[in-house]
């Protein structure tokens, strides 16, 4: 059984290493954002800091373009920002998790004294339909893993006929390890609480929080860490329209498994968002990163990227550390300071008053970050739009929209390819108002509103021309700082 496992890793690497340097050549790919070196990725997984460097698995196609019958690819890095990739980590092999509609489906890693113990949902078919159940792998070098024998470690819960059951995130409380599982129960979401002593004999413990209809159908991907003295369980429901991540902020009762809630908001405002996974690092810090697409059962799904006939696609979000707002009891996602050093040439902006419209020219067309504050009090326009990407086939539109308090991503007329416009309220409680923009190729990243807001769209340009234009709308603008510098990794 090991054998296949690790014929059907060499296989996948030797496919992978074939084609990467065709890859690379690609136009779509992104400057640093993480990508695997070829072909599909989704969720990221496994995300921990692990003997002092980060370490990231993913949702993984060798083989496609496209989704298929799932592996984990594998990485690690000093700062979360470059990263090495390894040799793939996990490869369907075992009759849990060799399935060409399953695979070695999403999960999490722990290090349990020493060893990084990987834990996975094998999802494989049958007559009845999926069947999922959890499974344990483990390495003593952070590079090889093997799958355990005694899996799978916990076997499906088939509540009142349903067979979602997946994406296990583990953590230790006190002396016990604990895994929240995602699940569903007559169409709502629902997320499940199991504990363990070492990571293979597990108990049901509770239903740690469900949706009574107001949450989604099915809980993707759920985590559960904590923040301050507060509790936050992040996820990514299904059905629920335009939210597709959200977190829930609350208190825990280990003595009962019961986590109760009292405010909730998304961890993202765009389109392209999902699946987000965190860790805490040995700085204490609380880092999530999220898959950089979407899913055709998502309203606005176009595809999932012209890259796709380069044969790669899927890339991650840059990662965010959280942070509670004591004042709102909402969470904070702060983009991870180490990509401050990745900034280069430095273009300040000689910008204090706008009236009227703008062109900012830009050293780099595709890869940069900016960052302006507002003096709201002195600002009197009704609104700020921000033009960018400009190319052949049409222009990102970035509205903040003062007045109305709302930030507005449109991709309409982009690229010719993917549509829709995203929008989010703005609270605006502070005299001044930073925004921080982050261009890759592919993606805009936004960061405003004292970072109570995230929104991260993709967008599909290419050729762009190296300028951004900005325009006051109805009166007058006032920064109290304009920068913008490339970034290269
Ligand atoms: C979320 C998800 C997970 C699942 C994985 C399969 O994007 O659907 O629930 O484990 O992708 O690739």
């Amino acid at each position: 059984m090991a054998n296949n496992h690790k014929e059907k890793l060499e296989q996948a690497q030797k496919y992978v290493d074939s084609i990467k340097n065709q890859v690379a050549l690609s136009k779509y790919r992104q400057g640093y954002h993480f990508m695997a070196p070829a072909s599909w990725i989704n969720d990221p997984n496994g995300f921990i800091q692990y003997k002092g460097k980060y370490h990231l698995f993913y949702q993984y196609n060798p083989y496609d373009s496209k989704w298929g019958s799932m592996y984990w690819g594998h990485a690690e890095s000093e700062d979360l920002i470059k990263w090495n990739h390894l040799p793939i980590a996990l490869a369907p092999s075992e009759f849990y998790d060799d399935d060409k509609d399953g695979g070695c489906f999403s999960g999490s890693a722990v290090d349990d004294n020493g060893v990084l113990t990987l834990m996975y949902t094998g999802t494989t078919t049958s007559e009845e339909g999926t069947v999922q159940v959890q499974c344990i792998a483990t390495s003593d070098d952070g590079v090889n893993f093997e799958k355990f024998e005694g899996n799978p470690v916990i076997l499906p819960n088939f509540i009142e006929g349903n067979r979602d059951f997946r994406d296990p995130k583990v953590w230790k409380e006190g002396d016990l390890w604990y895994v929240v599982i995602g699940t569903t129960k007559n169409n709502e979401g629902r997320a499940l609480l199991y504990s363990s002593c070492d990571l293979r004999q597990w108990n049901f413990v509770s239903v740690l929080a469900e949706s009574h209809g107001e949450l989604g159908s099915m809980w993707e991907c759920p985590d559960f860490f904590k923040i301050g003295d507060k509790h936050v369980l992040m996820l990514s429901p299904m059905e629920l329209g335009s939210t597709i991540t959200m977190y829930l902020v609350g208190d825990m009762d280990y003595s009962t498994g019961k986590f109760t809630w009292t405010e909730k908001g998304k961890v993202d405002f765009g389109f392209d968002f999902y699946a987000p996974q965190s860790l805490v690092d040995d700085k204490g810090r609380r880092i999530v990163v999220g898959w950089a697409n979407s899913w055709p059962w998502m309203e606005w799904f176009t595809d999932f990227g012209p890259n796709m006939e380069d044969k790669w696609n899927g890339s991650m979000s840059l990662p965010r550390e959280v942070k509670l707002d004591e004042r709102t009891g909402k969470l904070k996602f702060i983009p991870v300071e180490e990509i401050r050093n990745y900034r280069k040439e430095e273009n300040k902006v000689q910008l204090n008053t706008l009236n009227g419209s703008k062109d900012i020219i830009i050293n780099n067309k595709d890869r940069y970050e900016m960052l302006f504050n507002i003096d709201l009090k002195a600002t009197t326009a009704k609104e700020l739009i921000i033009k960018l990407r400009e190319n052949k086939k049409g222009v990102a539109i970035l509205r903040l929209d003062i007045k109305n308090k709302k930030l507005i991503f449109d991709r309409n007329n982009c690229d010719g390819y993917n549509k829709g416009i995203k929008s989010c309220d703005l609270d605006l409680f502070e005299d001044t108002l930073s925004v921080n923009i982050f261009s890759d190729n592919i993606s805009i990243e936004v960061f405003t509103d004292d970072n109570k807001v995230a929104m991260s769209n993709n967008i599909y340009p290419l050729e762009c021309i190296n300028k951004v234009n900005l325009e006051a709308v109805d009166g007058e603008i006032v920064f109290n700082s304009f920068d913008i510098w490339r970034i290269e990794v």
